[in-house]
């Protein structure tokens, strides 16, 4: 069972950061609703969004991180031509974002449903620096997806 908590994450994580000396690192535990007033226009280089939960169930499409409301949140901070990178474990999900960048005429730079299937195609720090919840799914053998648009 899962028993790290998200502060104790957070925690590791800016310990590591100061042991390392790394002054570009912050962190920011908020709803992503509050994107906005996190980050000036134009303020961010790339978006990574990391296993976030699928919202499978229809009635809550809203509440997916790469829904077009949510994009439009992104549009805001992001740079002209900065990247969003999705991971997760989810296929359906990452179907459905897909389908987001298709019908918006997004441009969709990079798609597999099987990042592992082909390692050595790709920068090596796609399949090397792993989140936490990459590391747990990907070391119990499900396939792991990833997207990488122009919003
Ligand atoms: C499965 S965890 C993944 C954690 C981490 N990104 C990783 O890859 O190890 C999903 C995370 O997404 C966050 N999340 C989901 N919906 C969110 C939202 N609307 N705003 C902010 N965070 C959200 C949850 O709180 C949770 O921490």
């Amino acid at each position: 069972m899962e028993l790290i908590s998200k502060g104790n994450r957070i925690w590791t994580g800016a310990r590591e950061a100061v042991d390392s000396k790394m002054g570009n690192v912050a962190f920011v535990r908020t709803r992503i609703d509050f994107i906005e007033a996190c980050f000036a226009k134009d303020e961010v280089s790339e978006i990574w969004i990391t296993f976030p939960d699928p919202q499978p169930q229809k009635t809550r499409e809203r509440k997916r991180l790469t829904n077009m409301m949510f994009i439009n949140r992104y549009r805001n901070v992001l740079k002209k031509g900065g990247a969003v990178n999705l991971k997760t474990d989810n296929e359906p999900f990452y179907d459905f974002s897909r389908e987001v960048i298709k019908e918006n005429n997004l441009q969709e730079l990079d798609a597999t449903n099987d990042l592992y299937a082909n390692v050595g195609l790709r920068d090596e720090a796609l399949t090397t620096i792993k989140t936490h919840y990459e590391k747990l799914f990907s070391d119990k053998g499900f396939k792991i997806c990833y997207l990488k648009y122009i919003i």
